[in-house]
C-alpha cells in the first residue's frame, strides 16, 4: 500500500462548493480504484493525500497532475505504508477558509501564512500533522465562524 501527498496552487479562487464538487467527482472514481484520501483547500492552494495500491496511486497521480484547475504541483511524499489513515474516505473535501478567527490564528501561528491564508506545509510529517489538526478542529462547535 502507498500514500501520495502533494500540494498545488489552484488556478481559480477556491470556494467550498468547488472543493466539494472536485471531491464528490473524485470519490466515485476513487472508490472503484480502491483509493482513499482527503483533499484540503484554502482559497489558493490544495493539499491532497491519496492512498491505495502502487498502480492505482500512480494512475490517479497522472490524471490529477494534468488537471488545469491547479498548477505549481509539489510532490511531498510517495511512501510505502502499513495501513491507511483515511480508510473511510473515498475522497473527503475540506475547505480551510472562513474559519473561526481563533482557530485560524492558531493554525497560522503553527504552520505559517501564505497569500493571506493558512500555509499548507511541504514536509510529510507536518502535512499529516496539519490534516490531523483539521480533523480534530472540525469536531469543535467553533469550527465555523
Ligand atoms: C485538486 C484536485 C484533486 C483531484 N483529485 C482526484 C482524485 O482523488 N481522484 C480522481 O479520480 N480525480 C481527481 N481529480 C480529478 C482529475 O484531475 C480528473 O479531472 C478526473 O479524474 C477526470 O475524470 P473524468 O474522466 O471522469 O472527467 C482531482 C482534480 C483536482 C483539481
Amino acid at each position: 500500500m502507498y500514500r501520495m501527498i502533494y500540494k498545488s496552487r489552484s488556478t481559480e479562487q477556491m470556494t467550498l462548493g468547488l472543493v466539494r464538487d472536485i471531491a464528490a467527482h473524485s470519490e466515485v472514481k476513487n472508490e472503484k480504484a480502491g483509493l482513499t484520501g482527503v483533499l484540503l483547500a484554502t482559497q489558493t492552494h490544495f493539499l491532497q493525500v491519496i492512498e491505495g495500491t502502487f498502480e492505482e496511486v500512480n494512475l490517479a497521480f497522472e490524471r490529477i497532475v494534468h488537471d488545469e484547475r491547479h498548477f505549481e504541483f509539489k510532490l511531498i511524499a510517495f511512501s510505502v505504508i502499513d495501513a491507511r489513515l483515511f480508510g473511510g474516505w473515498g475522497m473527503r473535501g475540506i475547505g480551510v477558509f472562513d474559519l473561526n478567527s481563533q482557530l485560524e490564528r492558531s493554525l497560522k501561528k503553527k504552520y505559517g501564512e501564505e497569500d493571506g491564508g493558512i500555509r499548507f506545509p511541504l514536509e510529510e510529517w507536518a502535512a499529516l500533522a496539519f490534516i490531523n489538526d483539521i480533523k480534530m478542529m472540525r469536531e469543535l462547535p467553533e469550527w465555523k465562524r
